[in-house]
Parts: structure tokens; sequence; C-alpha cells
């Protein structure tokens, strides 16, 4: 028999997966809506039209309430749903954050997802929220390990079972969890209590956490962030290998009469045009939109933002396909400032993604400052030492006059430095890279060459360097390497 999570293609810390279910096999990275037992504004049979593969509800919701719990007791989860496909339930941990309480033990809640057929079980975790003291964190945690060990030895059939990953803000907690939980082999590991973090726009921290709890867990293990549901960070988290999302969002935003985009979240009334061409956007007008009653004006912007979601889905698992994943995290960090941090502290763990990135890809785009931090980038840093050099060695940005009465002949380009000549059409160093390198691009590149003319002290170097390069660094290369300038090309030269 197959693995229960196969990975397909990879991307950074991104990958498409195949994750197996009693109900079916689906590929990831995916969305799960989450449907309400009670209120129904699109039917989970309706899901699969926009994209949906996988849902997940509320089991707790379900176990309270006696017309519920009777009829999925009797004619099962998906009998209940009326819904064939796989069906995640969580387990109360999310009222309890909210509540401080429920009316359910750990082996009640998971006996009873056991029992209506739950595709992937959630045990009764401790949603611990952000910015605790450690010893609440680290007590809860320990809480949360021991109904989790319980819950392991509960669920060993076809039924998936999720070992949600907590530990607040304390990154050293969350890893330690996520390696303790991955010798007890869950089949999804969620990362928990993040909600207040995302709602607060807290995308550095978020990205820490994720990478804390990825560095703990196995790289084979499907991952779920608990409660993400806003499209415009999927590609961020995708990138740092996340693989399932849950989203309550595109019912929770339409109730609210608010629209959403990649770029991020507005509310119809403001709304003059709809930048959008989905089935809805096709269809009504924003004036419509706003004149419709309430109850309409929600199941559209409800169908709406589900299309939107799924289509982001698409759109990243054709940039994994691609090798352009990271380009797209690049574009989608521009939505907001803080998605920007988000993606700055994305690259401070360039040298863990370094390791999970494909060695060869078809692309790397330099999109923006940032894009100088890459893994990519990173990684022939780490290199240098491969090259050896003697004799006279010109480095040069491209072809010029009587580069061949030298030794050996390297070609310079920001953001990476200087490399063989024969490597130029060989990923990375056939990068799409702007002509007028920025700051950081230089940075790196400069400092790059100055480490690679350090490695190699009997080389006689020569740098020939564009005029219009401006860096304080270029003065001290001036001092280990014969510098002549270029003069900027003329219009009618090539
Ligand atoms: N939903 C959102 N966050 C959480 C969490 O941390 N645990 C569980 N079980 N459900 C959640
Ligand atoms: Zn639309």
């Amino acid at each position: 028999m197959s693995a229960i999570f196969e990975i397909l293609d990879k991307d950074a810390g991104g990958r498409i997966g195949r994750l197996r279910t009693p109900h079916g096999t689906v590929e990831t990275p995916t969305v799960m809506p989450v449907i309400n037992p009670n209120i129904q504004l699109i039917s989970p049979k309706e899901m699969k039209s926009f994209g949906a593969e996988i849902l997940i509800t509320n089991s707790y919701i379900i176990y309270r309430k006696e017309e519920l719990r009777s009829v999925a007791l009797e004619k099962g989860l998906h009998g209940l749903l009326d819904f064939d496909g796989p069906i995640m339930t969580d387990s109360g941990s999310f009222q309890l954050s909210v509540y401080g309480s429920v009316e359910v033990t750990n082996e009640e809640i998971l006996e009873f997802q056991q029992k209506i057929g739950s595709d992937i079980i959630v045990p009764l975790d401790i949603p611990t929220p952000p910015d605790v003291h450690y010893k609440r964190a680290e007590e809860e945690l320990g809480i949360t390990v021991e109904r989790l060990e319980a819950a392991r030895k509960l669920i060993q059939g076809e039924q998936l079972l999720a070992g949600p990953v907590q530990g607040s803000t304390h990154l050293e907690l969350r890893e330690k969890a996520a390696s303790h939980l991955k010798d007890l082999n869950f089949e999804v590991y969620p990362l928990g209590a993040v909600v207040p973090l995302m709602e607060s726009y807290r995308y550095t921290e978020l990205v820490d956490i994720i990478a804390a709890s990825k560095k703990g867990l196995s790289p084979a293990s499907p991952v779920h962030l608990f409660g993400a549901g806003h499209p415009m960070m999927f590609a961020l988290a995708v990138a740092l290998g996340c693989d399932l999302f849950d989203s309550a969002a595109y019912a929770l935003y339409a109730k609210d009469g608010r629209y959403i985009t990649v770029n991020g979240t507005y509310h119809v009334e403001k709304l003059n045009y709809l930048p959008c061409s989905c089935p809805i956007c096709s269809k009504y007008t924003a004036e419509e939109l706003k004149k419709a009653d309430n109850s309409k004006r929600e199941e559209l912007l409800g169908k709406h933002n589900l299309y939107a979601t799924f289509a982001e889905i698409r759109l990243i698992k054709q940039c994994i396909k691609d090798g352009k994943l990271l380009e797209l995290v690049e574009q989608r960090c521009r939505a907001h400032p803080r998605l920007l941090d988000g993606l700055k502290k994305l690259y401070t763990h360039s040298s863990w993604l370094e390791q999970l990135d494909p060695a060869t890809k078809g692309t790397y785009f330099y999109c923006g400052p940032e894009s100088a931090s890459r893994p990519e980038v990173l990684r022939f840093g780490k290199r240098l030492d491969r090259f050896s050099l003697e004799g006279s060695v010109l480095i040069r940005p491209g072809p010029i006059k009587g580069e061949n009465d030298y030794d050996q002949l390297l070609t310079f380009k920001a953001p990476f430095g200087a490399f063989p000549v024969a490597m130029e059409e060989v990923y990375p160093f056939n990068a799409e890279v702007p002509k007028f390198p920025d700051y950081e691009a230089l940075s790196t590149a400069l400092s790059n060459t100055l480490k690679l003319m350090d490695l190699n002290p009997q080389a006689e170097f020569t740098f020939v360097c564009e005029k219009e390069f401006k860096h304080p660094l270029i003065e001290k290369i001036s001092n280990r390497a014969k510098l002549v300038y270029r003069e900027p090309e003329k219009k009618n030269e090539k």
C-alpha cells in the first residue's frame, strides 16, 4: 500500500503532495472549507465545484447538539453533511480557547470522531495563545502532549490522526513539541493557536513559529496551518512547508460584507468594480452586489471568496511545478507591509530552506531587494570554495575586448557574484536580473566576490566594474584587484 502522504514536487519549502484518507486522496496544498453543521451558506456538496477536495467541520458542535449527534451516530458524518469526500473534524479545542472550558473529555471526543467516521481526527489539544509566560506555555503543552499520546494509543486504524503542535510564541517549545510528536507518527501535524497572530498581522512571528515547528518535524509529514484562510498569505506559508489550510474566512468575511482578493480585502460598500472574473463577478456588478438583500449578498460574497481562495491554491501549485514559488511569495508579500516583514523573516531561514530547495530549477527572477537573500544565492555563497583559481583572473560583467589574454575568465552578475563563464547558462546563473542591480544585490555579489578573492590568494584579479555601480565594497575590491571601470553601453551598441 502506498504511503499516506506522498510528495510529488518541491520548490523552496513548498511541495505538491497527495494525502490518502479513507474517503479518497487529496492533492496538497489545499484549503479545507469550514462547514458549520448548524448553518450552511454553501452546501458541502457544492464545495467540489469551487475546487474543494476535503472539508473540515467541528465534531464538538455535532456532539453537543442532540439533533446533529443522533444523525451523525446513525448515518455517519458523511451522511450528516451529505458529502462523500474526505472530512476532517476538529475537537472543540477552539471553543476551549474562546470559552475557557468544554463539556467533553479528550477520550470522549476522540471516540465520537472515530464512531462518526471522520477521516482526520483531532485530539482535544490546548491552544495556548501568543505571548503567555514560558511556564504556562510549557505546562499546557505538557497536557496537550499527554492527550496526544493517549489519542495515538486509541486511534490506530484507517482513520488519520492529527497531532497539533502548540507552544505559544516560544520557539524552543514549538520545536521541542514538534520533535517529540514526530516520534509518535501522527498522519497530519497541525500548527495550533496561530489565529490571534494572523488576525493582528504578526507575520514575522508566524513565520518563525512555522519554521521552528517544521524544523522539529519530519519533512515527509503533511502540515496544517490551523485557522489560516486568507489566500493573501498562502504562498508564504506554503513556501515554509504548510500543506493544508482551513477557511472559515470565506463565510465569516461574507457575513461582514467583505470581498477577498489575494491583495487584501475590500468592503463591498467601497467597491466600484469587481476585480475578478469568477462566475459571480462575471454575472454581477459591484452595484448589484451592494443592492442584493443580506442573505443573497452573503451567499454571493461567500462564493466569490471561495473562488478567489481556490484560484490562489491552483496558482501556487503551478508555481511549485515551475520552480517559481518564491517569485510568487515575493509578489504576494507586497500586499501589506507586515507581509513584507514576513517575507524578510522567511529569508532569515534561507539556510534551512536551501537544504529543502531543489538544487536545479528552471528559473530565478530577481523581483526586489529581498531576492538577494534567496536560498539559491546563499547556496552559491556557501560553495565558493569549490572554485580554485590561479594565474591572471578577469572578472567582468559581460564579454569585453582582450578577455582571452587572461588565464581564467569569470562573469560578475548580481546578486550572485563572480562565477566561471562556462556556467552562465546553468541554473541559477541563468537568472533574469535587472540591468541596474540594487544595493542589496550588489552587497551580496560584491561580498561573495571578495570572499572568492580571499579564498584564492595566489590568483591575480582584474575586476571590470560598470561605471554606474555605486557601492562601498567596490573600494575594498580595489585593494585586492586591479579595478577597471567600464563605460555605460552606448545606445547603438549591442
Ligand atoms: N483551530 C484554530 N486553532 C486551533 C488549535 O490550536 N487547535 C485546534 N484543535 N483547533 C484550532
Ligand atoms: Zn469573483
